[in-house]
C-alpha cells in the first residue's frame, strides 16, 4: 500500500468529503453523525487553503483515506490556538496512517504559528487517545456525558499540545 501524505487542494474536495461522511457515519468517534453538504465542504477547503491553514490529506492513488486538520482559533486572544481533528478509514487504520498525518500536520501548524494544539476525543477511543500521547498531547480534562450517541452518553477527554 503506498499512501501519500499532502496538503489538501480544491482537487480532494468531494474525495475529503466522502471520507469524513463514512468516518462520521461508524457513529462513534466524531460528533457529527454525517458530513456537511458538499457546498459548505467545499467552502471550508477553500478557504483553509487561503489562509495556509494546516490540512492534510491521505492518498492512495486518488482517494481520499484520512485527513488531519489544525484549524486556527480566530479571536485575538487566542490565535496562537488551534484545534485537532482527523479520521482514516477503517480498512487503512492500524498502518500508520494516521500517525504520518498527524506529524505532518502539527509541523505545519507549529510553523505557523500555532503552539497550543487542543482536540477532544471520546474517552474510550483509545487508539486515537495513545496516538496523541505518543505526540505529545496531554490529557487536560474530562468533559462528562459530552457526546450522545443513540441514546448512550460518552465522556471526551480535553487533550493539548504546548510548545514553549
Ligand atoms: C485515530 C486514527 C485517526 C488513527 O489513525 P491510524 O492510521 O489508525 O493510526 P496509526 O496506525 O498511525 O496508529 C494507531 C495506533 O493504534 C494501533 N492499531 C492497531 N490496529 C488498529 C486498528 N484496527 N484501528 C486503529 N488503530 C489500530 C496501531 O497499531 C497504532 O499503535 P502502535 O503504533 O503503538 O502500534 C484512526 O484510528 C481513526 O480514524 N479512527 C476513527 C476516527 C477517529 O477516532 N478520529 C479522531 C477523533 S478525536
Amino acid at each position: 500500500m503506498n499512501i501519500i501524505i499532502e496538503p489538501i487542494s480544491e482537487a480532494h474536495i468531494a474525495g475529503f468529503r466522502a471520507c469524513l461522511d463514512a468516518v462520521a457515519r461508524e457513529k462513534k468517534y466524531l460528533a457529527q453523525y454525517e458530513a456537511p453538504p458538499l457546498d459548505r465542504v467545499a467552502a471550508f477547503v477553500r478557504d483553509g487553503v487561503a489562509a495556509n491553514v494546516s490540512q492534510f490529506v491521505a492518498l492512495d492513488g486518488a482517494a481520499v483515506v484520512g485527513w488531519c486538520d489544525v484549524i486556527p482559533h480566530w479571536a485575538h486572544a487566542v490565535r496562537h490556538c488551534g484545534t485537532l481533528g482527523m479520521g482514516v478509514l477503517a480498512p487503512y487504520r492500524g498502518k500508520g496512517v494516521g500517525g504520518r498525518l498527524l506529524a505532518a500536520c502539527l509541523s505545519k501548524a507549529e510553523s505557523s504559528g500555532i503552539t497550543r494544539v487542543e482536540l477532544e476525543v471520546r474517552a474510550d477511543n483509545r487508539s486515537a487517545i495513545k496516538l496523541y500521547e505518543r505526540a505529545g498531547f496531554r490529557r487536560e480534562a474530562v468533559k462528562r456525558k459530552a457526546l450522545l450517541f443513540d441514546g448512550a452518553y460518552f465522556d471526551a477527554v480535553q487533550m493539548s499540545l504546548v510548545r514553549d
